[in-house]
């Protein structure tokens, strides 16, 4: 039978927090006491946006955590995203507020059914979006992010055969933007899938001077709309730049805080799910609130722990999408 403490860590016991405790304080409290630094992804909540040390999309979040003096990593994002950074800091303590924090994308590729895919391409390189297992990684050449996919493909050879993994619209926007041939693995995001084209076109008609701007892991039919496709940091650098005043935002509503807080005259508009009872609300990503932020850092536990042999092995992928993109100047 599981102790008490393990049902913790499993998430099947809440620790229940004093309502009248300042959070922000005794969050920033622990935070100096335990030399801990907070990374968060543009999808968390706005409080946990706000109390973080770093916001970012997945390509900045991994190249904080390579690069940090903390002694211990909060991570609020998703699992996937807290085991890149303790494999790029494997000698820290990585803590994710709620350990059942996944992703769709990433359960869209299993490891042992992508493992036998793989073994089909002999010849091929594989390059995987970093939104999936560390399992995974530890089978690629090149890990990639949104923000690099396409010049991370362009980075090798024109004759060099590409499986693409495992998000099938990122995959299909890269094969399009580069002119190769990609091998895709069929997966994608529950979150970017959502979004209804004929909702979306009706949206454009009744605010024809507002821009459509979209994430690549949106289907096909949402992307040919857009007026701008990129990552999440993209997206809200297209926001600032461009002198539109209104924004139709085609990806996790999450990151709509930032462009709030950087254009807090413009207005954006999430763009309309498929269903009415959808949001584009990552079920995921906000599984972490502000309590469990500080639970996490009060007791150091869900800590992200992973065998020495699978870190070994994601590292060189990681480390090499690290070294491109700093060349790049990305
Ligand atoms: P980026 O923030 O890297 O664009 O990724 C989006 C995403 O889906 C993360 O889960
Ligand atoms: Fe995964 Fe999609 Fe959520 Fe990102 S938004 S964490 S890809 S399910």
């Amino acid at each position: 039978m599981d102790t008490l403490e393990e049902l913790k860590i499993k998430g099947f016991i809440e620790e229940e927090v004093d309502p009248t405790l300042d959070l922000f304080s005794e969050i920033n409290r622990l935070k100096k006491e335990k030399n801990a630094v907070i990374l968060a992804h543009y999808y968390q909540e706005p409080d946990i946006q706000d109390i973080a040390d770093y916001i970012g999309d997945s390509l900045g979040l991994s190249q904080q955590a390579a690069k940090t003096n903390a002694a211990i990593i909060v991570f609020a994002g998703v699992h996937f995203m807290a085991e890149t950074a303790k494999i790029l800091s494997p000698e820290k303590k990585v803590l994710l507020p709620d350990l059942k924090a996944g992703c769709s994308l990433s359960d869209s590729c299993p490891p042992h059914l992508f493992a036998k895919f793989k073994e089909q391409y002999p010849d091929h390189m594989v390059i995987t979006y970093v939104n999936c297992t560390a399992e995974l990684k530890a089978m690629s050449d090149i890990v990639c992010t949104s923000s690099n996919a396409v010049q991370i493909v362009n980075s090798l050879p024109k004759d060099q055969p590409i499986i693409f993994g495992p998000d099938r619209n990122l995959g299909r926007y890269v094969a399009q933007k580069t002119g190769r041939d990609l091998v895709l693995w069929n997966g994608a995001c529950m979150v970017h899938e959502i979004f209804s084209q004929q909702r979306i076109f009706k949206l454009k008609n009744q605010h024809p001077e507002a821009k459509f701007i979209a994430h690549p892991e949106c289907e096909e039919s949402v992307l040919t709309m857009a007026d701008y496709i990129g990552s999440t940091t993209g997206l809200l650098k297209y926001t600032i730049e461009n002198p539109a005043q209104e924004f139709i935002v085609a990806t996790e509503s999450g990151i709509i805080h930032q462009m709030e807080k950087a254009n807090p005259k413009k207005v954006f508009i999430p763009a309309p799910p498929n269903n009415q009872c959808a949001c584009n609300e990552c079920p995921h990503m906000k599984r972490n609130t502000l309590e469990k932020l500080y639970l996490c850092l009060k007791n150091e536990i869900p800590e992200i722990i992973l065998p020495d042999v699978v870190i070994k092995k994601a590292q060189k992928p990681i480390e090499r999408m690290l070294e491109i993109s700093a060349q790049l100047g990305l």
